[in-house]
């Protein structure tokens, strides 16, 4: 008897409250997709949604998430945010941009507007190429100072993690400077960037009618100088009729994986020759584009447990008609990310808001399908599952809150960034004011 009073007048004695170092409260509502690895099939519509959320942050990590009637008055946080009837999301994780670039290329975007394609502006000298004079001529200083703008630009857009590629240098001293930029603005930056070796992304101008010998450079010293400098994750390869065919990419691939790197691939993109089931045969983390994916290579990619990267707005920028079938992906099974491919040609924009809106019109995807393939799915194609993509106790709290109402205004409204605050790996990161 003695010992049970003990303990009752102990439960009257308010609970010592958890310390925290930052509570979120105030929220309308959080849509999170949950768990570390990717979600395809009808998993991909999955997402918890919670009225009335808390979220509260201890060493960058999520310490608690739920509704506020069960988290209320358990933390003592050392800063509160009031989220003023914000929607709570997971920051969004871009798993395709190249990012590094200097000066733009609005007259191409003029000229596919008069009828000239991507293929027949590179044939002339622009495109890539154009990118890659800039690059070129470009000191690390000016790079950096690019990328940096571009990354406030992400962060503004809710963005908190960036797949960023190389892919303008086309030389070891160019290549190795855009990855040593990329290492510079990931430390020195809120975003957090993961960086790619796009070496293979065309043939550089001096190669141009010796291209074998470029890829044997690259096979037999770019890639084994990037594995061992330790500067680049993954490895991708654009894999088009018009620059990188099957074999050459067979080739690279095997190349970088035998490395260490991990692989992504730019495939059908423009033309239907059969780049999923290499990325499939390869085991890659992601292939990306797939406007002229084949049904067998579907199949592939699902049997391989590649993550398809779509990028829904590129056709649209590119005024190629051809759609990639999602619909059919996500009936095989397949787990897509959406992205932007931000860069100077194809898509010149930085918001994965308007990613989505696109990916529900063009792809016929839901919106929960949409949020989940631009959180979960993207970070897992960037083997940051266990970690990134998802609101949930352990994972970074990486958030983004938005001037929306309900989850279900993400697709449907567009042409407005609703982003108003970011938080990175517990910190307020946007507006630029820390707690
Ligand atoms: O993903 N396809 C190749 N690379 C980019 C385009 C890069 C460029 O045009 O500068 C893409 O679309
Ligand atoms: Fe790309």
């Amino acid at each position: 008897m003695g010992l049970r009073a003990i303990c009752e007048a102990r439960d009257l004695v308010p609970a010592a409250r958890e310390p925290c170092d930052l509570l979120i409260r105030g929220a309308s509502q959080l849509a999170t997709p949950l768990g570390s690895s990717p979600r395809g099939g009808q998993a991909l519509a999955e997402v918890r949604v919670v009225e009335n959320p808390q979220v509260a942050i201890r060493d960058g990590k999520v310490l608690a998430v739920g509704p506020a009637n069960e988290l209320e008055g358990r933390f003592a946080a050392a800063h509160v945010y009031e989220a003023e009837g914000c929607l709570l999301l997971p920051g969004f994780v871009d798993s395709h941009t190249h990012p590094v670039f200097l000066g733009t290329r609005e007259e191409e975007f003029e000229l596919r507007t008069r009828g000239a394609s991507y293929v027949e502006i590179a044939a002339q000298g622009g495109g890539i190429l154009s990118s890659v004079r800039g690059v070129r001529s470009a000191s690390k200083e000016q790079l950096l100072a690019a990328l940096a703008t571009r990354l406030e630009r992400f962060l503004a857009h809710g963005t908190t993690t960036v797949e960023a590629k190389t892919g303008y240098g086309l030389t070891m001293e160019d290549e190795r400077k855009c990855l040593e930029v990329i290492a510079e603005a990931d430390r020195h930056h809120p975003v957090e960037l993961v960086p790619t070796f796009l070496g293979a992304h065309d043939f550089p101008p001096e190669y141009r009618d010796r291209r074998d010998a470029y890829v044997q450079l690259l096979e037999e010293e770019m890639l084994p100088e990037v594995a061992e400098s330790g500067l680049a994750r993954f490895c991708d390869i654009f894999t088009e009729s018009h620059v990188f065919g099957i074999e050459d990419s067979r080739r690279l691939m095997l190349r970088a994986k035998e490395l260490g790197l991990g692989l992504r691939l730019h495939v059908d993109q423009l033309t239907p020759l059969g780049g999923a089931e290499l990325a499939a045969e390869l085991g890659a983390s992601s292939a990306d584009h797939l406007e002229f994916v084949s049904q067998a290579g579907i199949e592939a990619m699902a049997g391989a447990g590649v993550v398809p990267v779509l990028c829904p707005l590129v056709p649209l920028y590119l005024r190629v008609d051809q759609e990639v079938p999602a619909r059919r992906m996500i009936a095989a099974g397949l787990a897509p990310a959406l992205a932007t491919d931000f860069n100077p040609g194809s898509c010149y924009t930085q918001s994965l808001h308007e990613v989505l809106t696109w990916g529900a019109l063009r792809l016929r995807m839901t919106v929960e399908e949409c949020l989940v393939a631009a959180t979960l799915n993207a970070a897992c194609s960037l083997g940051l599952g266990a970690t990134h993509g998802s609101v949930e106790v352990g994972k970074q709290a990486d958030l983004q809150l938005l001037d929306l109402p309900s989850y279900r205004h993400l697709c449907y409204e567009f042409g407005r960034n609703p982003v108003v605050a970011v938080v990175k790996a517990g910190r307020l990161v946007w507006p630029a004011v820390h707690p």
